[in-house]
């Protein structure tokens, strides 16, 4: 039997693979915490993951040309190597997610985790902004009801706990308020790129006949290009003391692997749906790790705020799927069916 997959199969098949590999990657990031393990350098993890994606990705084009080397060979020099142009539009994507992974690193050593999850959520309007810009979207008014509602949801979701609170407020009263105040603009400035960034991939994707695995390539060849200078700039001693593969251990071996998937998932879903939709997916997994360490992992008790917060991200995502145009149409329907009836 041949199954085909329409594009709003695809749609859903790479929202459901979303949520299912960001619950995991939240609830394995959870596990690893509570686990004494020797460091690892997060600039190199970020490195090893883009380079992972591109290495998936040119896996990916082979099979789609019959396995052929030879067609491998031809499709990434006539799609890559001879578009220098094209190409080069993924440097700034790349560039932009390469700066915006080291902000946010950067700011957590700095702020409290509330005000750092609270101000992260500005990601989601930027988005939806960006796209309105740039894409043209039209986002109807109870869309952005919804989009600010589902913010504040997160936020409320990824509320810390007392005892997080207590640990974050040590370190925050070891910063300096420059050094809060900066962290605070890191944060801010990574929300913008995550919207850029997201929405400039996307533009790329629908505009054109290229693949999303050869786009990835370009994007996984300059993001491992960028990530390279941020580990030379920043980590260049340590890897040169203790190496760059140190405190791999098998846990961030697949907190990687799950990174470098993500990413291609990511690269999906923004093709069949877009970054808007992106955002509810990855907000419902934030959701979904909660429930399931509360069920199985009992390492979280949920707070008021909790039940608030998925009480606005539930709400926020029915809201946004609703269609005012349907209602109204089916009232006109049932208008239309009564006049008939009447006369
Ligand atoms: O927070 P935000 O949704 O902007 O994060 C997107 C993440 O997905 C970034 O860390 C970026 O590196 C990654 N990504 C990727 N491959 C893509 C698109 C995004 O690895 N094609």
């Amino acid at each position: 039997m041949r199954i085909t997959t329409t594009k709003d199969n695809r749609k859903w098949i790479s929202l459901a693979a979303l949520v299912l590999q960001n619950t995991s990657l939240v609830l394995l990031l959870r596990y690893s915490r509570t686990m004494k393990a020797e460091r690892y350098i997060s600039s190199t993890a970020i490195v090893t993951a883009e380079f992972i994606k591109g290495l998936i990705c040119i896996v990916l084009v082979w099979l789609e040309n019959d396995r052929s080397i030879n067609r491998l060979f031809r499709v990434i020099h006539e799609e890559i190597y001879a578009k220098p142009y094209d190409t080069s539009k993924l440097a700034i994507p790349s560039g932009l997610y390469a700066i915006q992974n080291n902000l946010l690193f950067f700011a957590l050593s700095y702020l409290n985790a509330a005000t750092y999850q609270v101000s992260y959520q500005l990601k989601i309007l930027t988005t939806a902004l960006c796209s309105v810009l740039m894409l043209k979207k039209s986002i109807e008014k109870h869309q952005w009801f919804s989009l600010c509602m589902l913010a504040i949801g997160v936020a409320f979701v990824t509320w810390p706990s007392p005892e997080e609170v207590q640990k974050r407020t040590t370190i925050q009263s070891q910063a300096t308020w420059l050094q809060q105040s900066t962290g605070f603009g890191a944060v801010l400035l990574a929300s913008m790129t995550s919207g850029f960034a997201g929405v400039y991939f996307e533009k790329i994707l629908k505009t054109g006949p290229t693949s999303v695995w050869i786009r990835n390539i370009q994007l996984a060849c300059f993001g491992t290009l960028f990530g390279l200078v941020i580990v030379f700039c920043f980590d260049y001693k340590a890897v040169m003391d203790k190496g760059f593969f140190q405190g791999y251990s098998t846990v961030v071996w697949i907190v990687v692997l799950l990174q470098a998937i993500g990413g291609l998932i990511i690269a999906t879903v923004i093709k069949y749906a877009d970054n808007i939709i992106k955002g509810f997916a990855t907000s419902l997994s934030i959701l979904f790790s909660s429930v399931i360490s509360y069920f199985i992992l009992h390492d979280f008790t949920p707070s008021l705020f909790f039940y608030m917060g998925t009480v606005f991200v539930l709400t926020a995502t029915f809201l946004y799927g609703w269609e005012k145009n349907k209602v109204t149409s089916s009232v006109n329907e049932q208008a239309r069916i009564q006049n008939i009836l009447i006369k």
